[in-house]
C-alpha cells in the first residue's frame, strides 16, 4: 500500500521524482513480477515487460525510471547503474541478489531489496509433508501403482507421532518446521550454532552429533557457508540410528551425496527427501543427473521447497512495500547493500536523506550546513556499512535548494534526497 504521496518540487537527477504533470514516478518491472506489486505501486507509472533484457536494452528502458524491479535473470551491472543516474532502488523479486552488483549499487547510492523470507512457510509445509510420505513409503507405493504393481504392505511403515525430528539450523524455516511437527505429536529437537529461543516444546541440543544420534528424522535448514559445506557425510550418517531419515531442503552443498547414496543402499537409512542438489540443471531443457536417481524411498524434487503461489505473492508484496517505503521515507530496513535505517517521520517536519562515503567529520559537516540555514533538527538516525554512511534527518522547516546544493558539493556525498 502506498503510505503517502510525495510532492515534487525540484528537477535534478538526485531527487525522487522527476517533474511530471501527474506527479508520478516511473517503475520498470521486468520478468513477470507478481501482480500483487501493482497495488503497492498504484500511484506510480508502471512499465511492465515479461522478459529480462541484455545490458544495452536494459539501459534504454531504464531511462527515466526511478525504481527497477527484476527477478533472477536480469543482470544489473556497474555499467547499467552508471547509465541510470536517476535510479534510486532495485527490487529483486526473488530470494537472492547475486544478479545485482551490490557494491557498485551502494557506491552509487542505489538501494537493493529482496525477499529472503517470503517462502519460509512453503518450505516448512513441504518438509512436513515429506516426513509423513517417507514414514509411509508413500511415494514408492505411488510409483509402483503407476507401473501397474499393487504392493499393499505395512512393512517398515510407521506413524510420525512420538517420533523425534531433529532440525539443523533454527533460523526462519527451522522453527516453522518445529511447530508443524509438534502439532503432529512429534518430539522436536534442534541444533544451531547460535543460542535460539525454542518455540513450543522444542529443545536446543548442544551438538550436531547429539542431534543426529537421537533423531528419527533429520531435516537441514542451514545456509551455504564454509562451515555447512558437506556437514553431513559418512561419519554423520554413522551417527544416525538405523532406519532413520534425512531431509535436505536447504542447499545442495550441505550433504555429501556419495555418502548419502551409500547410507541408503546399505539400508542404514530408511529413506531421504532431497530438494536441492550440488549441481542443478539451469532449465527444464537440461537433464537431471544424480547418484540418487532410482533408489527406493528417496523423494527427489526440483528445488521447489519455496515455490508456491503464496510465496510468489508474498514476494510481490514484500519487495514492493520495501521499495515504496524507501522511495517515500528513506527506510532501508532489510536492505541488501545500504546501511539499515528506519525512523518514523517526526510530526510537522521535512526529511532529508544523505548517502555518503563513511569518512571522518561528515556528520558534523552536514549538521553544520543545516544549522547554518537556521533549521532545527527534530530527529536523526544514522548507520554505516562497508564504507557507506546513511543519514536520515527530520528538520523543522523546508531546507532551501542552496543547502541541498551545498550537501551535494561535499566530497563525501553520494546521493542527497529531500522529501517534502
Ligand atoms: P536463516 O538464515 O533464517 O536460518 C539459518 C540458520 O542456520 C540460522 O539460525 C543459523 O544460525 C543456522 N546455522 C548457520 N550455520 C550453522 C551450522 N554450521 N550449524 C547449525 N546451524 C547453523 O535461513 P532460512 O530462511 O531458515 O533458510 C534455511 C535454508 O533454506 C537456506 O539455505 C536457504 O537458502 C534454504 N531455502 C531453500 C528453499 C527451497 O526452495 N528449497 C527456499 C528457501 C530457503
Amino acid at each position: 500500500m502506498v503510505r503517502k504521496t510525495v510532492n515534487k518540487k525540484k528537477t535534478d537527477s538526485k531527487t525522487l521524482i522527476e517533474p511530471r504533470q501527474d506527479d508520478r514516478f516511473k517503475i520498470l518491472l521486468l520478468e513477470n513480477i507478481h501482480a500483487a506489486a501493482d497495488d503497492t505501486f498504484r500511484n506510480c507509472r508502471i512499465e511492465r515487460h515479461p522478459s529480462s533484457f541484455n545490458e544495452d536494452r536494459l539501459i534504454e528502458l531504464l531511462q527515466g525510471a526511478h525504481v527497477l524491479g527484476i527477478r533472477s535473470k536480469t543482470r544489473v551491472t556497474e555499467r547499467v547503474l552508471a547509465a541510470a543516474p536517476q535510479l534510486i532502488a532495485v527490487g529483486c523479486f526473488c530470494i537472492g541478489t547475486d544478479q545485482v552488483d551490490l557494491d557498485a549499487a551502494a557506491r552509487r547510492g542505489v538501494a537493493v531489496f529482496n525477499a529472503p523470507f517470503s517462502n519460509t512457510r512453503s518450505v516448512a509445509e513441504l518438509t512436513i509433508a515429506e516426513v509423513v510420505m517417507l514414514a509411509r513409503h508413500a511415494v514408492q507405493r505411488s510409483m509402483e501403482l503407476h507401473h501397474g504393481r499393487w504392493e499393499k504392505s505395512a512393512k517398515g511403515c510407521m506413524e510420525v507421532r512420538r517420533k523425534t525430528i531433529g532440525i539443523v539450523g533454527y533460523g526462519h524455516i527451522g522453527p516453522q518446521v518445529g511447530l508443524l511437527a509438534e502439532s503432529l505429536g512429534m518430539r522436536v529437537v534442534f541444533y544451531d550454532i547460535l543460542k535460539k529461543l525454542p518455540l513450543g516444546n522444542a529443545r536446543q541440543l548442544s551438538s550436531l552429533e547429539e542431534l543426529l544420534k537421537t533423531s528419527d528424522f533429520v531435516t537441514l535448514h542451514v545456509p551455504d557457508t564454509a562451515q555447512t559445506r558437506r556437514m553431513i557425510g559418512h561419519e554423520q550418517f554413522q551417527w544416525m540410528p538405523e532406519g532413520s531419515f534425512l531431509l535436505n531442503l536447504s542447499r545442495g552443498s550441505v550433504v555429501d551425496i556419495g555418502a548419502l547414496r551409500q547410507a541408503l543402499l546399505s539400508g542404514h537409512l530408511g529413506g531421504a527427501a532431497i530438494d536441492v542438489f550440488p549441481k542443478e540443471p539451469s532449465s527444464g531443457q537440461d537433464p537431471f543427473e544424480s547418484e540418487l536417481r532410482g533408489i527406493d524411498n528417496v523423494i527427489l524434487t526440483p528445488h521447489i521447497g519455496g515455490s508456491t503461489e503464496e510465496a510468489q505473492r508474498n514476494i510481490g508484496l514484500e519487495v514492493s512495500d520495501a521499495l515504496i517505503s524507501y522511495a517515500q521515507d528513506g527506510t532501508t530496513a532489510g536492505c541488501a547493500n545500504l546501511p539499515e535505517v528506519q525512523m518514523p517521520l517526526a510530526e510537522d517536519s521535512y526529511r532529508i536523506l544523505n548517502i555518503h562515503k563513511d569518512v571522518p567529520g561528515v556528520l558534523s559537516q552536514i549538521n553544520g550546513l543545516v544549522a547554518g540555514r537556521g533549521a532545527n533538527i527534530k530527529a536523526q538516525s544514522y548507520n554505516t556499512r562497508n564504507g557507506i554512511g546513511y543519514l536520515v534527518m527530520d528538520v523543522e522547516k523546508s531546507l532551501s535548494r542552496i543547502v541541498e546544493k551545498q550537501m551535494e558539493l561535499l566530497a563525501s556525498n553520494i546521493r542527497t534526497r529531500l522529501l517534502f
